[in-house]
C-alpha cells in the first residue's frame, strides 16, 4: 500500500508525540468518552472539527454529510444523536455549514449530478421556501452563502424536532442546539445567534409528547 505508506509514518509519529506528552494518554482515552459537544458538519475536508475547535481526541462526537443535513429518515444520523444525546449526554449540539459549501451551490443550480440530486433536495426546499430573499440576492456566491446560514437555521431546527431532543429536554437534561457557520476564506467560526434549549422555542406542530 504505498499510498497509505506516509500516512501510517504520520500516524507512528503522532502516536509517540501522544505518549511523549501524556504516557497515560491512550490508557485514559480507551477506558472512557465524555465529549461536551456533538458537531453536525460538512464533509468538506476543509472543515475538520476537531481542528477548527481546538479540541483533542475524545472531548467532540462528530457526525459529518455532505452540507451538514439532518434529515428525519436518515437513519445514519438519528443515530449518532440518538446515542450522543441519551448515551453520552452531550450538553452542546453544533449544526456547522460552511460558506463556499459545494453542495449548497449545486442545490443552487439545476444541472443533474446523479444520486446527490435527492440528497441535495432538502437544500432546495430551503431554498424554495426563503426564494424571494435569494432570488434577490445578484451575486451567486453571495446568494449560495446566504443559503448556507439558511441551511443551518433549517437544520438546527431539525435536529430540536426530533423525539430524541424533545425526550432529553422533557427528561430535564440540559441541551442546547447552536447554529454556526465557518468561512474556508479566514478560519473563523460566525455565530449564527440561534439558540435552542426547549420545546417552547419550536412550532406546536412538531411539539410531540410521549
Ligand atoms: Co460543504
Amino acid at each position: 500500500m504505498p499510498n497509505l505508506e506516509k500516512l501510517f509514518e504520520n500516524n507512528r509519529n503522532w502516536a509517540k508525540g501522544q505518549l511523549a506528552d501524556d504516557a497515560d494518554y491512550f490508557r485514559r482515552l480507551s477506558s472512557l468518552q465524555s465529549p461536551q459537544f456533538l458537531w453536525i458538519g460538512c464533509s468538506d475536508s476543509r472543515v475538520p472539527a476537531n481542528q477548527i475547535l481546538g479540541l483533542a481526541p475524545g472531548e467532540v462526537f462528530v457526525h459529518r454529510n455532505i452540507a451538514n443535513l439532518v434529515i428525519h429518515t436518515d437513519m445514519n444520523c438519528l443515530s449518532v444523536l440518538q446515542y450522543g444525546v441519551e448515551v453520552l449526554q452531550v450538553q452542546d449540539i453544533i449544526v456547522c455549514g460552511h460558506y463556499g459549501c459545494g453542495g449548497v451551490r449545486a442545490a443552487c443550480e439545476n444541472a443533474q449530478l446523479g444520486l446527490i440530486d435527492n440528497w441535495l433536495r432538502n437544500i432546495k426546499d430551503t431554498y424554495s421556501r426563503h426564494w424571494a430573499e435569494l432570488e434577490g440576492i445578484e451575486d451567486i456566491m453571495a446568494r449560495s452563502d446566504r443559503l448556507c446560514d439558511l441551511n443551518v437555521l433549517a437544520q438546527v431546527h431539525s435536529v430540536s424536532h426530533t423525539t430524541i431532543v424533545q425526550n432529553a429536554w422533557r427528561r430535564g437534561q440540559p441541551l442546547a442546539v447552536h447554529g454556526l457557520v465557518y468561512s474556508l476564506h479566514d478560519g473563523l467560526l460566525r455565530d449564527l445567534a440561534v439558540r435552542i434549549t426547549s420545546p417552547d422555542q419550536i412550532e406546536d406542530i412538531y411539539t410531540m409528547v410521549a
